[in-house]
């Protein structure tokens, strides 16, 4: 009885922490950021960093959360002996605003293309035609900011209630219907007239395709799709049951999520080369594509509206763990209430995104640093806030609270963690000095 109970803790915890991880990250942004970056190459370096950065540093998230049995401020005040490191969590409270703010925008598209596939406006278009509707989709002055305002609405709720129990119920039963649905669309996509140049540009790395920039993209998709560097994982980490094999639960969430990413890239690459579309498009990229796809299927608009549904909901239950993060910040360490946190947050983080989604109309001319603010804000936080946080948290445990100590959590139960040695040197010396150096090189280079 007591064995069962604990297999069911077990995977609600797994599927719970995947449900953060995977979401616009794996099915929008990893095939845009592909696409920008030239490639196989990319996603050499892509998995090479998900081995060497993400796992190791999912690791230290989940043991500080729970060795802390606190939220991100809290989690590393309470393991630093001097009680100073609790500044590290400002770093997570930023990156959560910043990213939920345009995370919300993108959102909103998706819960628009609902509509229009259900409604078989997606029907009969040729790419021309997916671009224009698209277009004028983000070029509205108000209907984007209508949805994206729906979308955070219903994370306001869904946080302020504090019924994220019932979504992982949800979740159970719907990310494998969205898991199985991509698969029918990878399988479809890989067989299209033309699809076989774009397969091989998918998975053949050439090397000369490889730059600083790739490399720091990389970095920072690694960040985002894991949900690592702001303390979302530490704060799924403080809920964790001493029996859990933490490794052994990094490595199966990381794995999902890199998985779910990977057959992403499978449905939207081969059908871009296939339809003829450039694969540095930017972030309109799986809206042009996407419908193009679902007309050569039978029972397309149907197909398509359940696909963009279930991407809101996968997008849902990543943007609870983004707000969840800030408002666990100001109901502990300012004292506020859960609805007065969820409800000022939520709105500030709203309002926040306007200029994110007038940036891909109106205001499609105002650049900053070459970029339109939604893809700025992305970057930004994607490229340095994240990985500048996980930075941070790797000298922590590497220096402050040591190794010793974190491993002592991690076998707590009788947990044999076979690679602990190689993965203390990694922590204490390979982290700090790479991610310092992709930093600080990308930040004067990129
Ligand atoms: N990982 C999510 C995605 O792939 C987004 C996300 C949720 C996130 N929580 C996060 C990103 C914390 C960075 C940090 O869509």
């Amino acid at each position: 009885m007591r064995k069962r109970e604990q297999w069911g803790s077990h995977w609600g915890f797994i599927l719970a922490t995947i449900g953060s991880a995977m979401g616009l990250g794996n099915i929008w942004r990893f095939p845009t950021v592909v696409g920008e970056s030239g490639g196989g190459a990319f996603l050499l370096i892509y998995l090479l960093i998900v081995f060497i950065i993400g796992i190791p540093l999912m690791i230290g998230e989940l043991s500080i959360g729970r060795g802390a049995k606190r939220s991100v401020v809290g989690a590393f005040r309470r393991l630093s002996p001097s009680g100073r490191w609790g500044f590290i969590g400002f770093f997570g409270v930023t990156a959560g605003f910043v990213i939920l703010s345009f995370y919300a925008v993108i959102a909103g598209w998706a819960l628009a293309y609902i509509v229009k596939s259900f409604s078989g406006q997606l029907t009969g278009l040729d790419v021309i035609q997916t671009t224009a509707l698209f277009q004028s989709l983000v070029e509205h002055p108000f209907y984007p900011l209508l949805w994206h305002g729906g979308f955070m609405l219903m994370t306001l709720l869904i946080v302020r209630m504090g019924i994220n129990k019932g979504i992982e119920l949800g979740s159970k039963v719907l990310m494998p219907l969205l898991f199985v649905l991509m698969l029918i669309l990878a399988v479809r996509s890989v067989t299209l007239d033309g699809a076989g140049a774009g397969i091989r540009w998918y998975l053949w790395p050439d090397f000369r395709a490889l730059s600083l920039n790739v490399i720091l993209s990389a970095l920072g998709q690694v960040f985002f799709s894991l949900s690592l560097g702001m303390g979302a994982i530490i704060t799924y980490g403080s809920y964790l049951s001493d029996q859990e094999n933490v490794p052994k639960s990094a490595t199966i969430i990381a794995f999902g999520d890199v998985g779910i990413a990977f057959i992403a890239g499978l449905i939207i690459i081969p059908s871009v080369f296939a339809f003829g579309i450039e694969p540095d498009t930017g972030p309109s990229l799986i809206f042009i594509t996407l419908p193009l796809v679902f007309q050569t299927m039978p029972w397309g608009s149907l197909m398509g509206g359940l696909f963009f549904l279930l991407l809101v909901i996968a997008a849902l239950t990543s943007a609870i763990s983004l707000l969840e993060v800030v408002v666990a910040y100001f109901m502990d360490e300012l004292g506020w209430s859960r609805p007065f946190a969820a409800t000022l947050t939520a709105v500030i983080i709203a309002l926040l995104g306007v200029p994110s989604s007038l940036s891909q109309g109106v205001w499609k001319d105002f650049l900053v640093l070459g970029l339109p603010l939604l893809d700025l804000f992305d970057f930004i936080a994607s490229s340095f806030i994240l990985p500048l946080g996980g930075l941070l948290t790797a000298v922590f445990i590497g220096w402050v609270w040591t190794p010793k100590r974190c491993l002592k959590e991690i076998n707590k139960a009788g947990v044999n963690f076979r690679l602990s040695s190689f993965w203390s040197i990694i922590v204490k010396f390979v982290l700090p000095v790479v991610l310092s150096y992709i930093l600080v090189t990308g930040f004067f280079f990129s």
